[in-house]
């Protein structure tokens, strides 16, 4: 009998090697030379490095499925720019910085890649994030209200507390208070931000 296991074991060999040359190397060629650019505006590097507190947000963001109602890769489209998500698309660079990228597939909610040029309050963050229909009526995002603490005020008010509506209905004498987790989720929201220009994607002037 003529034994066959040589040539299936090249064959083995050959496959893992093509695999890999297309799933790994050939990326690498293309991004793996990626650097940062000079911003003729600010004279700053981008894409700007995240602070600590954002990549610990980028935790919670994962952590919370927020990546399975928003996407956070703008595209040329028409949609994009109707809907005003950012003035040009992302490219490899954009996310240079990025811990883990949550490009995301659906979009129940708008796309997220610019949402810290466009939104650049935390207290805005804050509330949203707590009771979403305050801010923006009838949205079916959840609300995130287990990353705030419910606390008794003790004399004076705290200066983190967040300001609610009358409609959001907290006990007499207590406030809302963000967690370490809301603030980093809040700091990752902040840091995306795309507002700058690359010689790929320039930003697309009105
Ligand atoms: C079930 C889908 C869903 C999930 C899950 C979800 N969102 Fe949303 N989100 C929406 C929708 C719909 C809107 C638009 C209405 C609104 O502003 O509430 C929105 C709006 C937003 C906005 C405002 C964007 C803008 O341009 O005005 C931010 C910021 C945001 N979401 C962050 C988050 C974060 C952070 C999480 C996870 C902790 C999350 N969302 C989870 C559906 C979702």
């Amino acid at each position: 009998m003529k034994n066959n296991s040589i040539p299936s074991f090249v064959t083995i060999i050959f496959f893992f090697l093509l695999g890999w040359l297309l799933l790994i190397w050939t990326p690498y060629l293309q991004f793996g030379s990626q650097k940062l650019h000079e911003d003729q505006e600010s004279g700053d590097l981008v894409p700007r490095p995240l602070s600590g507190l954002a990549i610990r947000g980028s935790k919670i963001y994962e952590e919370n499925g927020c990546a399975t109602c928003h996407t956070q890769q703008a595209r040329n489209s028409n949609e994009d720019k109707v809907q005003g998500y950012s003035k040009r698309a992302s490219v490899a660079r954009d996310f240079f910085y990025q811990p883990a990228t949550f490009a995301g597939m659906n979009r129940f909610g708008p796309d997220l890649t610019n949402v810290g040029s466009r939104k650049k309050s935390a207290e805005w963050h804050h509330q949203h994030l707590f009771a979403p229909q305050t801010l923006s009526p009838g949205s079916i995002m959840p609300s995130y209200q287990f990353l705030y603490e419910k606390r008794k005020i003790v004399g004076q008010h705290s200066g983190e507390a967040l300001k609610l509506p009358s409609s959001v209905l907290i006990e007499e004498g207590y406030e809302v208070i963000p967690s370490e987790q809301a603030k980093a989720l809040v700091a990752y929201l902040l840091s995306l931000d795309q507002s700058y220009s690359l010689p790929e994607s320039p930003l697309i002037e009105e």
